[in-house]
């Protein structure tokens, strides 16, 4: 934590004075600016990591699921109109044990993703069922769209820090996405076809005990 905190405070320094200095006077080559704004993207995950693991509780899933779909379309009034959201929940699902802010992080971006994906109306599908993964049981989710698909070659993609196809992205959201299931022991997958739609996949195992 520390140490993140350093690299991210050294980092936010230099970008103060190199703002000013800068400023109309040097040329910084797109890499370089990429490999600063790596670094303290790093830092600041390291720092949110820390977090994570003192701040972990028992959550809902499905409540977490409806909980960020209230949260983006409360951002986005004009989606309410036109995009229908299906819920295909199941009842049975043991709790989760992990820390419900970036949980909800992660399904925001994704189904923040899903709508901007849809350009007029269309359909955003939620479900959740029990699964495995690494011969583990775990919970599914499963966040679909009917927007534009992704191309056969991008879909490898999508996970790729700054990957972006959009004008106002950073390409950040399904990086640190992927990061924080992975960090649970889970996955996520992405299948899409275009004019069809795109499905996200997030297993996340569950702890042994939950299950009783
Ligand atoms: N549901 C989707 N349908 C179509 N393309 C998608 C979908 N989700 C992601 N993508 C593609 O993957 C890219 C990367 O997504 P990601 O969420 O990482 O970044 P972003 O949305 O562009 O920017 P941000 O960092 O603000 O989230 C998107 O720019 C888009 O091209
Ligand atoms: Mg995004």
């Amino acid at each position: 934590m520390r140490f993140g905190q350093q690299i991210l405070a050294s980092k936010l320094r230099f970008w103060a004075v190199f703002g000013v200095l800068a400023f109309g006077c040097t040329k910084l080559t797109l890499d370089g600016i990429r490999q600063e704004a790596f670094l303290i993207l790093n830092a600041a995950q390291e720092i949110k990591r820390t977090t994570e693991a003192r701040a972990a509780e028992t959550v809902d899933l499905n409540d977490a699921l409806e909980e960020s779909i209230k949260r983006v379309l409360a951002s986005r009034p004009e989606a309410e109109e036109r995009i229908q959201v299906i819920r295909n929940l199941a009842h049975d699902l043991p709790p989760l044990y992990v820390e419900r802010n970036s949980l909800l992080d992660t399904f925001v971006s994704i189904i923040q993703n899903g709508i901007e994906a849809i350009s007029k109306e269309g359909v955003l599908s939620l479900a959740t069922c029990l699964g495995s993964v690494n011969d583990q049981p775990s919970i599914e989710v499963r966040i679909s769209d009917t927007g534009v698909g992704i191309p056969p070659d991008d879909i490898p993609k999508v996970f790729d820090l700054f990957y972006t196809t959009k004008e106002q992205g950073l390409g950040f959201g399904l990086w640190r996405d992927r990061a924080f299931v992975r960090k649970l022991g889970g996955n996520i997958e992405v299948s899409s076809a275009i004019g069809v739609g795109t499905t996200f996949t997030l297993k996340f195992p569950v702890r042994s005990d939950a299950l009783s």
